[in-house]
């Protein structure tokens, strides 16, 4: 585990994560930070690339690298994405516009929420030449959903990952202590009637307000038959967001889904589910080189970046560093945080000998458990 040290300028991520449980309000840390129940999967899947190894090719030349990938036809500067973590303005008052204009200074792409706190169209509005994708829920109502998608198009967003581990919403249990809600001044952006906007005021009872507004307004009835639904409304790529199975993977595949994301949706949703980095090169199997595989969960440097590249992921995707970069300073922040990343990258692919993402290879890394498992 890196020790954190708060005193000047952060040198890694967990100092972004340091300043933020400083600066936030309890309830606000509590739900960027948590996950669902004992949070033994919260844990993992840090701790998950610690059991994988590295074995660096040397005597290489790499004075001169590129890092740049591409994820579902569009270009990137390099493999390393934010993925959706919704309500961002609890973090910075710019919220998901300053995350916006953080990914098209870096030239990667950003993943906005079904719950952002910033529409669709603000957001493109903000930084028209980043490369966005819209998070999607299925809501019960499915004229809530289409208009999502329609919305999306127009304001030329690149794809839809469609989440599919969450027909309820994990159990959270600060969430639940703290009965979670959105502060007056917010609402989720995308949607206009105050109980889809999840605005405050409402009484939730003893739980979390999140939950609550998951099991009224999410449909926990969406099935295969869904994506099969979206597919056809939709021209724009499909990604499945919380894929962990290969057999799942490859009914997606099967349906003209576009990629696969490995999630677990940051261990927010089932506790006691494998790290994604351990399930990955199943999933990556399974696929057969069909649809681009992606990664999120405990991604926290850069050699957590090789080791999902080597196992097969295309890029990966970052949920609470980012957040945690937004209340240190906004779009600066946020920035910072895609920076640190990406020459934490940088040195861990010139220290294994790779040259172009291309050159990450599964050559490259074994897992130590199993290794010595066997001896
Ligand atoms: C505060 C927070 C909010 C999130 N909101 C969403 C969301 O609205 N939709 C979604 O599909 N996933 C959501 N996620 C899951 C992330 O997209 C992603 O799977 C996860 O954060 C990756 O793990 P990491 O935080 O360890 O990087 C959220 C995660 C966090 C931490």
């Amino acid at each position: 585990m890196r020790s954190a040290n708060m005193s000047g300028k952060p040198v890694c991520i967990s100092d972004f994560e340091d300043y933020a449980k400083k600066f936030l309000p309890k309830s606000v840390y509590d739900y960027y930070r948590s996950g669902a129940d004992d949070q033994e999967t919260l844990a993992d899947n840090v701790a998950a690339f610690a059991r994988w190894k590295l074995y660096p090719r040397v005597l290489r030349d790499v004075s001169v690298m590129d890092l740049s990938t591409s994820v579902l036809g569009q270009k990137i500067s390099m493999p390393i994405c934010v993925g959706a973590t919704a309500m961002q303005r609890m973090a910075h008052a710019d919220g998901e516009l300053a995350t916006a204009k953080a990914c098209q200074a870096m030239g990667t792409g950003m993943m906005l929420s079904s719950w952002a706190t910033s529409s669709i169209e603000e957001v493109a509005e903000a930084a028209p030449d980043s490369l966005r994708w819209l998070q999607l829920y299925v809501y019960k109502d499915r004229e809530v959903t289409k208009s999502l998608v329609r919305r999306a198009e127009r304001a030329g967003y690149k794809g839809i990952f469609v989440t599919v581990d969450t027909p309820f919403l994990g159990r959270r249990i600060d969430d639940v202590r703290n009965k979670f809600q959105l502060p007056p001044h917010l609402r989720l952006k995308n949607f206009t009637s105050n109980s889809l906007a999840f605005s405050s005021g409402k009484d939730f009872g003893e739980n979390s307000g999140l939950a609550v507004y998951v099991s009224e307004a999410i449909d926990s009835s969406v099935k295969w038959e869904d994506i099969k639904w979206l597919r056809g409304l939709t021209s724009l790529p499909i990604v499945t967001k919380g894929i962990l199975r290969a057999d799942d993977a490859k009914e997606a595949v099967k349906l003209g889904v576009n990629g696969i994301l490995v999630s677990n949706h940051g261990a927010r949703q089932l506790d006691g589910v494998p790290a994604t980095i351990d399930v990955l090169p199943e999933i990556v199997e399974a696929v057969e080189g069909k649809v681009e595989v992606f990664l999120d969960g405990g991604v926290r440097k850069g050699t957590d970046i090789l080791k999902a590249l080597a196992l097969g992921a295309k890029a990966v995707f970052i949920g609470r560093p980012l957040v945690w970069g937004l209340v240190y300073q906004g779009e600066e922040g946020a920035k910072e945080v895609l920076q640190m990343l990406k020459e934490e990258f940088h040195l861990a692919m010139a220290l294994t000998g790779c040259r172009s993402v291309e050159e990450i290879s599964r050559t490259l890394i074994r897992r130590h458990d199993v290794l010595f498992s066997k001896i």
